[in-house]
């Protein structure tokens, strides 16, 4: 039985997830995850000692929930998995701090793990209602999510190569921005998905930046700047917001879907794979679905596990159970791929 806590941003989560006899993947037993994302609606984007202040008072009853959704209490934990970067410094040393105590009095080995990483392995959990079916290797993955756009070619669960990413806004920092100048709450991607249901795909066009460059590279602020541009040109009505909800996710969705298939070609995978907020989008999805080779296999994460949880942090850990010393760990926000 594993414990994970992820509090790199403004979620403070704590997860129990079980292993199996041959480590393939995990079970969720519990997910208890509290946010600050109320207060951050209200300022339109994350204020940093906000979501640290809060997560001081969260963290012990989060833990503590997800000890009793899942029926067990501390002792039976075998490990504790930590997020130790990437992330804010402040929301990141609030679990750091806090797993590296309950390692240290209890006695229990401590996994650091990178929240990137936590974002691929969402793909490994087995939920009630979503049952795990293994992954075939070489795959790609792409890690989507409001700081993070990242292309990554994976052999292995050993041999992992990072192949590209933003060179400036995250994709879902895209969706946020362009949703908070329509007006919409803090974290706009979802906001967005639902107005562009009904929104008419050639009202806008909107560019897709470096979308045919030689790279694996990404970049979404020129296509934030666009979007504004015709924001400005025209008072903003219930239907432009729609069309250009509309227009921005079939932007950041063409991008995203021709970078990782071209990935795909190139390096004869067997799999795609998705993670991170914006793989909640159920029209990147179908996109990918419609546009991938059928022999290639297609996953992503059950939606609550798209978003930041503990149970992903835990999950990385089953397949990197690298574990250290609770003296030396620290937080760092510019962890990387290595
Ligand atoms: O992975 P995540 O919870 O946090 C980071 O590590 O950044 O991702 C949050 C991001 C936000 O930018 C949010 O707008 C985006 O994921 N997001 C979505 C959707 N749900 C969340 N973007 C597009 N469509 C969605 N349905
Ligand atoms: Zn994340």
């Amino acid at each position: 039985m594993l414990l994970g806590i992820e509090t790199s941003c403004d979620e403070t989560s704590a997860a129990i997830v079980e292993t199996v006899p041959d480590n393939s993947y995990v079970i969720l037993r519990s997910n208890s995850t509290s946010t600050s994302m109320e207060l951050h609606a209200k300022t339109g984007g994350i204020i940093p000692e906000v979501a640290a202040r809060n997560q001081i008072a969260y963290i012990l009853p989060v833990i503590d929930d997800s000890l009793q959704k899942a029926n067990i209490s501390l002792d039976q934990v075998d490990a504790i998995a930590i997020t130790y970067g990437p992330g804010l410094i402040g929301s990141l040393l609030v679990g750091v701090e806090t797993a590296k105590t309950i390692a240290l009095v209890l006695d229990k080995p401590l996994i650091p793990v990178n929240h990137l990483f936590g974002h691929l392995y969402a793909n490994w959990i087995e939920t009630q209602t979503h049952k795990f079916t293994p992954i075939p290797f070489p795959a790609i993955g792409l890690i989507v999510s409001g700081g993070h756009t990242d292309l990554i070619h994976i052999e292995s669960h050993k041999k992992i190569t990072w192949l590209g990413g933003t060179k400036d806004d995250a994709a879902g920092e895209a969706f946020d921005k362009i949703g908070r100048a329509m007006g919409f709450a803090y974290p706009a991607g979802p906001a967005i998905e639902s107005l562009a249901k009904t929104g008419d795909p050639h009202a806008f066009k909107l560019p897709r930046p470096i979308m045919y460059d030689k790279t694996y590279d990404f970049s979404f602020s020129g296509l934030k700047t666009a979007a504004m541009r015709e924001l400005q040109k025209e008072p903003l009505s219930e239907k432009r917001k729609r069309d250009l909800s509309r227009a921005t996710q079939d932007a950041i969705a063409d991008v995203l879907v021709y970078k990782t298939l071209k990935a795909a070609e190139e390096f004869g995978v067997k799999s795609i794979i998705l993670g991170g907020g914006v793989s909640a989008n159920q029209t990147l999805k179908d996109v990918f679905l419609q546009k991938m080779d059928s022999h290639i296999s297609f996953f992503s994460p059950p939606n609550m596990l798209c978003t930041d949880n503990a149970a992903m942090i835990a999950a990385a850990a089953n397949f990197y159970p690298k574990e250290e010393d609770p003296l030396t760990i620290t937080a760092d926000p510019e962890l990387y791929f290595d």
